[in-house]
C-alpha cells in the first residue's frame, strides 16, 4: 500500500478521517445493489462518487475482476437509475468513453505510482445535473474542459492525445 502513499501521509489521512467518524458509514454492498436499492434513502442533495475497478488492468490490481460486460452494465445502472448528482472516475479507455457517450467527461493525465511510475489518462464523467466551470486559469484543467463530451468519432483521438 505504501508504494502509492508514504506511510506518514497515510497515517495523517486516517487520523483526519477519524475526526469525522460519526458522519461516516461503511458498508460492503455490491455497487449495483447499492445504487438500485440504497441510494433512494439518501438525501436528495447527496453527491455520489463512483470509483469502479480500472478498465484496462483489472487482473493485476483487483481480486474481483470486472469484465467488459460488468462495466457496461454498471454504466447503464449509473446513467439510468442513479437519481442523484454523480461523478464516476476511470482510466481513460476509449471503451469507457463510449459507454458514457454524451455525458460530460473530463480527461486528464495522471502519474501512476503503483509498482512503476508511468503516465496514463484518467477520466471523470459527470451526471448532467453537475455543473462544470466553463474555464480555468490552470492550463491542464482548461485543456480538459475543452475536451468535454467527446463524440464517438473523437473518443479515440481524445484518449491518444
Ligand atoms: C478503483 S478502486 C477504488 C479505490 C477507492 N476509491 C480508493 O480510493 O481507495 C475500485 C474498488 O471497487 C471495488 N469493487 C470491485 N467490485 C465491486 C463491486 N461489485 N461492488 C462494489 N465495489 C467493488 C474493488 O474492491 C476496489 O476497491
Amino acid at each position: 500500500m505504501d508504494a502509492r502513499f508514504p506511510q506518514e501521509s497515510l497515517i495523517k489521512r486516517i487520523e483526519r478521517i477519524a475526526t469525522r467518524k460519526d458522519a461516516i458509514a461503511v458498508t460492503n454492498y455490491d455497487a449495483e445493489d447499492f445504487i438500485l436499492n440504497h441510494i433512494a434513502h439518501l438525501p436528495e442533495k447527496s453527491f455520489i462518487y463512483c470509483d469502479p475497478p480500472y478498465y484496462q488492468q483489472p487482473s493485476r490490481l483487483y481480486l474481483n475482476r470486472y469484465k467488459r460486460e460488468d462495466h457496461a452494465r454498471l454504466a447503464k445502472v449509473i446513467q439510468q437509475h442513479l437519481h442523484r448528482k454523480w461523478v464516476v472516475s476511470y482510466d481513460g479507455a476509449v471503451d469507457i468513453l463510449l459507454l458514457y457517450l454524451g455525458r460530460k467527461t473530463f480527461l486528464y493525465d495522471l502519474q501512476y505510482n503503483a509498482r512503476r511510475a508511468y503516465k496514463g489518462k484518467e477520466v471523470f464523467i459527470f451526471s448532467d445535473a453537475v455543473r462544470i466551470p466553463p474555464s480555468s486559469s490552470l492550463s491542464f484543467v482548461e485543456q480538459a474542459l475543452r475536451r468535454l463530451v467527446p463524440t464517438r468519432a473523437s473518443a479515440s483521438a481524445a484518449v491518444a492525445a
